[in-house]
């Protein structure tokens, strides 16, 4: 059976540690793997802007030997004169991995639905699985051990991220304190919170929606934030965006409510004065770079399994 990546549930708790596993041994040692996938393709289609997504996958794969085409959808037929199902098909003939950047998670289930070959989930509306699964790593990697720890998000709450994010600490039994304005347009979806809710039942975690910022930054061992203005949102929106989330600003009070030795990450990309302070992003908490840089690591050891390599 062809395995997808289109959320991180789509993976088991063990495949995801396995996973992170293996990217932190590819950290070590990538010479190793300079031939892992020699004379693959990877073809990657893109809706939505990106810079790290993007050069990670095509660095990653010309360092596992193979190759990635970069291909976007203003440059296709898809949409226009092309249906998803004649280009699931079309490529799969083609390549040996499809990746896919694109606004709605529909699209995304449908070219895994007819590709013949595995899809990964680049970014949509409802998840961003490979960014989850690097910051998984990243969190091992600077406290040692993902077990019993707390995070908390602040802001955009209606998001991708947030979405994976609320995944991996139901799959990890961590608590989470997700803290966001009221409304619907701000906070998880009903669908995210069930599983959520489904799947903490069975891990004991502990993951919440809150609407005081203080409340969910205590005691956190990971402060998280991600963009008031995600791609596709329009600019107009802006200013009152800008208003309503900044109550859930992270700034360096909001730190002073997190355990003294919590990390600041944030998905990126950033913006000082809104999400979070620049004195935040750019201070000695935060870990947003280490964060990005294991983009590249995690790429290489999602392909790796996705292609049966280990
Ligand atoms: N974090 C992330 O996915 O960044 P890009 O939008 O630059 O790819
Ligand atoms: N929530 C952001 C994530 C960017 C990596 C967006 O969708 O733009």
């Amino acid at each position: 059976m062809i395995r997808h990546l289109l959320k991180i549930s789509d993976f088991t708790k063990e495949e995801c540690e396995k996973i992170i596993e293996k990217s932190i041994e590819i950290k070590a040692n990538p010479e190793k793997y300079s031939e892992s996938l020699k004379n693959k393709t990877l073809l990657m289609i893109f809706e939505k802007p990106s810079l790290r997504t993007r050069v990670s996958f095509e660095t990653g794969m010309t360092q596992l030997g193979g190759h990635a085409i970069f291909y976007s959808i203003k440059d296709s037929p898809l949409g226009k004169k092309e249906n998803i199902h004649d280009t699931a098909k079309c490529a799969s003939r083609y390549v040996d991995l499809i990746s896919a950047r694109l606004f709605k998670r529909k699209d995304l289930w449908d070219l895994a639905k007819y590709s013949d070959v595995p899809v990964i989930n680049m970014l949509d509306d409802f998840a961003h699985p490979c960014q989850i699964l690097g910051d998984l790593q990243t969190i091992k990697e600077k406290k040692g051990t993902l077990n019993g720890l707390k995070i908390s998000y602040f802001g955009d709450s209606h998001n991708n991220v947030t979405y994976d994010l609320m995944r991996a600490a139901a799959m990890f039994g961590l608590k989470m304190d997700v803290a966001c304005p009221e409304g619907e347009a701000y906070e998880p979806e009903k669908e995210v919170l069930d599983e959520v809710e489904e799947i903490s039942k069975q891990t004991g975690a502990e993951v919440r929606v809150v609407h005081d910022a203080k409340e969910a930054a205590n005691n956190s061992d990971v402060v998280y934030t991600d963009s008031w203005m995600s791609y596709g949102i329009p600019a107009e929106q802006e200013e009152a965006r800008k208003k309503v989330f900044m109550p859930f600003q992270v700034n360096s009070e909001l730190m002073k409510s997190a355990k003294p030795d919590a990390v600041f990450m944030n998905c990126l990309p950033a913006k000082r004065g809104y999400e979070q302070t620049a004195e935040v992003i750019d201070g000695p908490q935060s870990i947003v770079f280490d964060q990005a840089e294991n983009r590249l690591h995690i790429q290489k050891a999602i392909m790796l399994f996705l292609m049966n390599k280990f």
